[in-house]
């Protein structure tokens, strides 16, 4: 049988077509099944890479000892970015470093970072901000799931909001001024945003009820909110046309992340239910952080913007999260840059 591959002509014109068609572009040739190191070789190939990969580019990303975020790190140097992870597991990091090859792991940066804590959070955006004039791609990626009892930050905010929430949107905050033109935000998010707030009820921490896979909802749903927000507060002080931000959910993943969910005995369990292994886990977040075109504020799935659900859709929760998280960071004690701070430095470093 004659292979798709010996028709070069055939499949030219076929990924000609699909360029063409921008959107759809992901959805006929990356898919479900895509890794990261696929999703890379066909940006290659096509000359979608954003422009600041082959300037040598910064992305930070949080997380990125373990999991999806490992595997976005391999792609991200494997792409000839420099990279920069943070980290609370410092030896673990230092680990994937090594596994690295010697021609690679000079480009890869470890930086200390506790979610859960905001002081830790303005240590390490200061020692960023100190090491690089600019950073390209932000990747919120770092997570926990599903905590049996509702525990607290070193900030009293409850754990999972904390943690996937408002420490990365202070870490974003504190970033966002050395962000250089054309780079992007992309927050990790999920299809678990779906079990986020009841109708009609604001309550971000939990403090009224707690649930496992309730609190882990919202902090998913802020991750969607955060992501649309940000959208709007950026073209607010620049037109938007600098900043990117996009969020994503990556599949279900038989990783860490399940530890808390299910005892040790029934674990074996979410390899049955993962449709995705963890190098297929981190393809959209490696299409987001390095594609050339993403589309601002959107959710993607498969490498593809889709619809979140109605209430990560609302204007007026996305704006209440933003003012609810920003006046908790002030009550805590720790300042933030204005919006037109953000304005002036992205203009500034480029
Ligand atoms: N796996 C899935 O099925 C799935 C589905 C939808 C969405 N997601 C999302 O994907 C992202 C990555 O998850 P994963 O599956 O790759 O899980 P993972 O392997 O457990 O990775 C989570 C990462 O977050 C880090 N982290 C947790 N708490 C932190 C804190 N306080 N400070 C700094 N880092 C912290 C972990 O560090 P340690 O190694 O020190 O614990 C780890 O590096 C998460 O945002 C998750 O919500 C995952």
């Amino acid at each position: 049988m004659t292979s798709f591959s010996s028709f070069p002509l055939q499949r030219c014109v076929l990924v000609a077509a699909a360029l063409l068609c921008h959107g759809t572009t992901a959805l006929s040739l990356l898919g479900r099944k895509s890794t990261a190191n696929q999703v890379l070789a066909y940006l290659q190939q096509n000359d979608q890479l954003a422009p600041f990969v082959s300037q040598g580019g910064t992305a930070v990303i949080t997380g990125g000892n373990s999991g999806i975020g490992a595997e976005t790190v391999k792609a991200l140097v494997a792409s000839g970015m420099n990279v920069v992870v943070c980290a609370r597991n410092i030896d673990s990091a230092n680990q994937l470093k090594d596994e690295l090859g010697t021609a690679t792991k000079d480009r890869v940066e470890i930086e200390y970072l506790d979610l859960s804590s905001l002081a830790s959070v303005q240590e390490a955006a200061a020692s960023i901000c100190s090491k690089h004039d600019g950073i390209d791609v932000l990747i919120n990626n770092a997570g926990i799931m599903a905590l049996p009892q509702r525990e607290t930050t070193t900030d009293g905010i409850e754990k999972q909001f904390g943690t996937n929430h408002v420490g990365h949107h202070y870490l974003t905050r504190l970033l966002l001024p050395q962000m250089r033109n054309k780079g992007r935000v992309v927050n990790v998010a999920s299809t678990a945003h779906n079990f986020g707030l009841s109708a009609g009820n604001e309550d971000w921490e939990s403090k009224e009820s707690y649930t496992p896979w309730g609190a882990y909802g919202t902090s998913k749903l802020s991750n969607i909110l955060f992501t649309k927000q940000l959208k709007k507060e950026l073209v607010s002080v620049n037109q938007g046309k600098m900043i990117d931000s996009v969020c994503l959910h990556p599949g279900v993943i038989a990783s860490p992340l399940w530890k808390h969910s299910l005892p040790s005995f029934m674990q074996p369990l979410v390899g049955l239910i993962a449709n995705k292994s963890v190098e297929q886990g981190a393809a959209t977040s490696v299409y987001c952080a390095l594609s050339r075109h993403v589309e601002d504020g959107a959710y993607y799935d498969d490498c593809s913007p889709v619809e979140p659900s109605q209430k990560a859709q609302s204007d007026q929760l996305q704006e209440a999260l933003w003012m609810y998280t920003e006046q908790l960071l002030t009550e805590k004690g720790f300042e933030l840059p204005s919006s037109s701070v953000v304005a002036e430095n992205v203009a500034a470093v480029n």
